[in-house]
Order: structure tokens, then C-alpha cells, then sequence
């Protein structure tokens, strides 16, 4: 196969994110763009060059390799199952699923055909400033990192919460509140970096009265390694004041990846931290589709394997528990 030919699943409001770096995967090629509202397919085609088409099953008669799903939580299984089913190679957006049991028949289903990939797209895996800390933190620019520091504050952006009846703010449909949805994109790089979430505690409230999920999380993660970290992530109500993404605390030094794309590193050279990096979130999602492409075209390996990001639902699952309990919560069982 010289070229991938790629139908996306679901035109709403991240597919446009994913057409602009789809523009970076040189050898895939949008060939239709599925979505039962006609108006968001054809917009979208008229981005990427794709046929508009109402379905999945129209667009299978186009001829498609791979399909990236791009559909509120509640619709990822049911078209996870039909694009396996019709011998796809699929990229699915974070979460995997609504809920772990979905998630496991989606990755049974997954496993049966191993000459298609399957990838679970969390973009976070591919963020540039996190992609450089990690490295600074391998070579041993701060030592041993003993804790570190996750924190995201951010209103509802129009296009991901349009009005009050957006799927967002439903628990059936999301699967949830913050700490799955946006909070995956954090807790993925204290990952990369820190390894396995062992157990959490954390409060969770509500600050949006049409949200029936949590839009307020406060936590402390312990890791495998014994390391710890703080995870924040709150869905604000006003302004909110630009704090670092990530802040990792090492024996020789800190590194900090700040809301402007910035990986400073605090080295004693500098009381300020010397900017090491300069990135841009945005370019993540070029990450997915370069990686999934490789993986596609040239068998490579995915960077993650779609198992690994259980861990993200486990985790934020975890910590809503421990918002109820008031104790500490194992991760894994
Ligand atoms: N990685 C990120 O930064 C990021 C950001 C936002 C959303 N997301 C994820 O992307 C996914 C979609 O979120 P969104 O904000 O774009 O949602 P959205 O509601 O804006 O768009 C979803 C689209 O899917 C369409 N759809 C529904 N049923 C369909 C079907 N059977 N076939 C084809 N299309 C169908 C809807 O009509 C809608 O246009 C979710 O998994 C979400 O978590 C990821």
C-alpha cells in the first residue's frame, strides 16, 4: 500500500484540529468525511477533499483503509466493532470508552484481526514540550525526580461545549466529567514520565449545574516508582490566571512546560530557569497521524499501544471514587 486512504468518522469540533495536521501525514489521504449532520460532511470535505457521506457504511464503498473515529464516548464501541468488523485500521479518540468493560470488548474485538493496527489517539502522547522534558529528564537534567506537578484551568471552549445540551455534560454519553475528558491529556505525560499510577486520593466537586459530571478535580497520584504528583483539572467559571501545564521537581533541579509552549529548565544557572524548548501543543495531533501512518505503511510500532491508555481511565475513575469514599483508591484493582 503506497497511500492511505482515510475516512473520518464524526465532523465535529476536533475533526477540524485533525484535517489541519492531517496535512502533516503526507502519505494519508481524506477520502471521505462521515457525519450524519450534512452541512458538518460537506464542511469538512471542503477542507480535506474527501466525499461527504452520511454514514460509515455509505463511505465503505469508497474504498477506505483506515477510519479515524471522532464521535462523542457513548458512539465510540458501536463504531469501533462496525469499522473492525469491515476490516479498518482505525484511530479512535480518547477515551477508549465509556466506560472498562466497553473498552475491553472494543480491544477483544480489536485483537482478532492483528494485520490492522489500532490506535487509541491521546495527542498528549505526541506534545512536543512534554515529548522534550522527557528527554531532559532521561539525560538527568534534574536528577532524580521526586514529585511533580499537573495542573489545567481552562473555561469551556464554544466549539467542544456549544450549549447546555452538549453530550459533554451528560455522565451516560461522556462517561463522566473532566478528569476523563480533558484530564487524560495531563495525566498521559506524568505517565510517559513518572511510569504507573499505583493509587490516588482526590476531591472532586461540581461547578457547572448543567455538567452531571465533575468539573472541579483536586488530586495527589503515588506511582509505582514512589514518586508523587499533584493532578488538577478544573473547568472554570471566570478568568482563570496562566499557571504551568507541568512542573517536575527533581534532586538537582526543576523543569517547568509553561501554557506558552515554553520547557524551562531550573538548573541553579539561571534564578529565572533557561528556556530549553519551545513547542507548540497543536502540533501533537500531527504526532497521531505521523505515528499512525508509520504504523499503517511501514509496520512500526505505535508509540502507545491502545492498552496503555486504560491507565487514563483508571485513573481518573480512581479518583472520582476517592471524591466519594474519601480515601485512597487503587488504580488497578
Ligand atoms: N484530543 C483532543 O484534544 C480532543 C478535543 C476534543 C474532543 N476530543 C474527542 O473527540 C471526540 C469527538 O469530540 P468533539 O468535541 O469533536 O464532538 P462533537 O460533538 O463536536 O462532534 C462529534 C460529531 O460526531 C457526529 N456523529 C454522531 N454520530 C455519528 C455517526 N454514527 N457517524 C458519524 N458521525 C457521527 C456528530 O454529528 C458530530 O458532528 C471525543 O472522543 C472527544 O473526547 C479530543
Amino acid at each position: 500500500m503506497n497511500d492511505l486512504r482515510l475516512g473520518i468518522v464524526g465532523c465535529g469540533a476536533i475533526s477540524e484540529w485533525h484535517a489541519r495536521a492531517l496535512k502533516k501525514a503526507s502519505r494519508t489521504n481524506v477520502v471521505a468525511c462521515i457525519d450524519p449532520v450534512a452541512e458538518r460532511a460537506q464542511h469538512l470535505a471542503s477542507l480535506t477533499g474527501g466525499a461527504a457521506c452520511a454514514s460509515l457504511k455509505d463511505a465503505l464503498t469508497l474504498g477506505l483503509d483506515a477510519v479515524a473515529l471522532l464521535v462523542p464516548h457513548h458512539l465510540h464501541e458501536k463504531l469501533a466493532l462496525e469499522s473492525f468488523e469491515a476490516g479498518m485500521h482505525v484511530a479512535l479518540e480518547k477515551p477508549m470508552s465509556t466506560d472498562l468493560a466497553s473498552c475491553e470488548r472494543i480491544l477483544s474485538a480489536a485483537a482478532r484481526d492483528t494485520t490492522k493496527v489500532f490506535m487509541l489517539a491521546e495527542n498528549a502522547q505526541y506534545w512536543p514540550e512534554v515529548i522534550a522534558a522527557r528527554l531532559l529528564i532521561d539525560q538527568g537534567a534534574i536528577g532524580d525526580v521526586f514529585t511533580a506537578r499537573a495542573w489545567h484551568h481552562h473555561g469551556p471552549p464554544k466549539e467542544f461545549y456549544p450549549d447546555s445540551d452538549s453530550w459533554r455534560f451528560s455522565a451516560e454519553a461522556s462517561g463522566g466529567g473532566v478528569a476523563l475528558d480533558t484530564g487524560s491529556h495531563w495525566i498521559r505525560p506524568l505517565r510517559m514520565v513518572l511510569g504507573e499510577i499505583d493509587e490516588v486520593v482526590g476531591i472532586t466537586g461540581r461547578l457547572w449545574d448543567e455538567m452531571e459530571g465533575e468539573s472541579l478535580v483536586r488530586s495527589l497520584l503515588r506511582f509505582s516508582n514512589g514518586t508523587t504528583a499533584s493532578f488538577d483539572v478544573i473547568l472554570a467559571k471566570g478568568a482563570v490566571a496562566l499557571q504551568p501545564h507541568f512542573q517536575f521537581s527533581g534532586t538537582k533541579g526543576e523543569i517547568v512546560i509553561t501554557v506558552m509552549g515554553e520547557v524551562l529548565l531550573f538548573d541553579g544557572k539561571d534564578w529565572q530557569g533557561t528556556c530549553v524548548h519551545r513547542g507548540n501543543y497543536m502540533d501533537s495531533y500531527a504526532g497521531v497521524w505521523q505515528d499512525f501512518e508509520a504504523a499503517v505503511l511501514d509496520g512500526k510500532p505505535l508509540e502507545a499501544d491502545a492498552q496503555y491508555s486504560l491507565g487514563e481511565i483508571r485513573t481518573a475513575q480512581a479518583i472520582v471514587r476517592s471524591g466519594s469514599t474519601r480515601q485512597w483508591e487503587r488504580v488497578w484493582g
